[in-house]
């Protein structure tokens, strides 16, 4: 039995979580071991568990609440995201071409297409009947792949570079022979023990679990690394915490690399409902709420860019993270990123307090920046947001890679930030 910030833990998280559903799935049970209750959003909420929290479809939060409990007590929030870019599967796969089946897909975010070439895929998510009844689903062994064309067939393909048009290039072959609509729903009813499914929302995965590489044993291979590392991090520090003066909270939000907008994405108003909730719940007015607010803060986890060593002109030279060194401090002026010079040096602090190192990223000044759920969160709810996150290789590869000692460190740093005693706004 793994211990609950080992990397061991980590990589049974990250094997546990090849879609949003399986990912919330995993961290309730890591709280439900922990002594948390699941809250039904639909019940009244007359009185709140100490230990709460709540799961819609990819997303889930879950709180602490202070030991004197006052219904204005500040919010300390940790927010990652549950989903990845990935491939999932079309409501009517089934086609057939010069003797391969193969099954019809859409890209989810920003995938990088020649990353998922010639990988054994399996297939996971969420399968709904058409009573409305639902069920995870996970077929975890090699079903389908996305051949790459010969060189003998592309021979300019590493001059010219790799062209994936993803209508075109993209759809996997499962199999040979010709298709029949239904073939695909038969096929998964029989494959996960099931009742042929009316919908689903299904990811394709590499089924290739998590490993530690290196000669030095120094590296961690995964999908999913962006963002089930914050995720992990966030769970596992939340349910090591105990009561401390303001309510420590995570909110793991789905939909990030599609742009958030979603009832369960960082733009909806999921978590600004729990929120009111938990204040009302308390005997709270919405002053008391307003006043909370304030008072709060939230870390935005999420991985970030390491310096890549065939590569180092695309980062700037003295903010350019490397790999176990700690997590990354994330900065933009143009507010892509939510951290202040207040909420960096609250991070600080966290980093200090659990003794872990911590380093700082800013991209180049003539490189786009990415985004994450931090902003969101910030211009929403009003709420003091510093962005950080592991450093890592490969963002959005079907496999991507981090250091073994980064994940474990922001978990420590979060933990102390949960037990912080005085809040910095
Ligand atoms: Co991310």
């Amino acid at each position: 039995m793994p211990g609950p910030h080992s990397l061991a833990d980590l990589v049974d998280h990250l094997d546990a979580s090849p879609s949003p559903f399986h990912a919330v799935e995993s961290a309730h049970r890591r709280l439900d071991e922990a002594g948390f209750t699941a809250v039904a959003e639909r019940d009244a909420w007359d009185e709140v568990a100490p230990r709460g929290y709540i799961a819609r479809d990819g997303a889930l939060i879950a709180w602490v609440l202070p030991a004197a409990d006052r219904p204005d007590a500040a919010f300390r929030l940790v927010g990652a995201h549950t989903d990845s870019p990935c491939l999932r599967v079309k409501p009517h796969p089934d086609t057939a071409t010069a003797g391969w089946r193969q099954l019809g897909v859409e890209v989810y975010g920003g995938v990088l297409l020649n990353s998922w070439l010639d990988r054994d895929l399996a297939i996971a998510g969420r399968v709904v009947m058409a009573d409305g009844s639902s069920q995870l689903v996970d077929v975890r062994r090699p079903v389908a792949r996305v051949p790459q064309l010969a060189i003998h067939l592309d021979r300019g393909v590493n001059d010219s570079g790799l062209k994936l048009d993803p209508q075109q290039h993209v759809h996997p072959v499962w199999g040979s022979g010709t298709s029949t609509p239904g073939d695909f729903s038969e096929w998964l009813a029989d494959a996960a023990a099931i009742d042929r499914p009316a919908w689903w929302e299904l990811c394709l995965y590499d089924v290739q679990g998590a490993a530690v590489l290196g000669g030095d044993v120094s590296l961690l291979a995964s999908g999913r690394l962006d963002n089930q590392v914050s995720c992990w991090a966030a769970t596992t520090s939340l349910a090591a915490s105990g009561a401390g003066d303001a309510v420590a909270m995570i909110v793991l939000n789905d939909h990030e690399e599609v742009g958030s907008a979603s009832t369960t994405g960082a733009s909806g108003p999921l978590l600004e409902q729990v929120l009111e909730r938990l204040v009302l719940a308390r005997g709270g007015t919405r002053d008391d709420l307003l006043r909370a607010l304030a008072a709060s803060t939230c870390v935005s986890a999420d991985n970030a860019h390491a310096v890549h060593p065939n590569y180092t002109d695309r980062h700037d030279p003295t903010h350019r993270p490397l790999v176990n060194a700690g997590p990354a401090i994330k900065v933009n002026a143009s507010q892509r990123y939510a951290t202040s010079a207040p909420t960096a040096a609250l991070f600080q602090r966290a980093c200090v307090a659990a003794g872990v190192p911590w380093q700082v990223f800013v991209s180049r000044n003539n490189m786009p920046c990415g985004s994450t759920i931090g902003p969101l969160t910030a211009t929403r709810l009003g709420i003091a947001t510093v962005d950080v996150g592991v450093p890592q290789l490969s963002m959005h590869s079907a496999r991507e890679l981090c250091g073994v000692h980064d994940p474990a460190w922001l978990a420590s740093a979060l933990a102390a930030y949960f037990e912080a005693s005085s809040d910095p706004t």
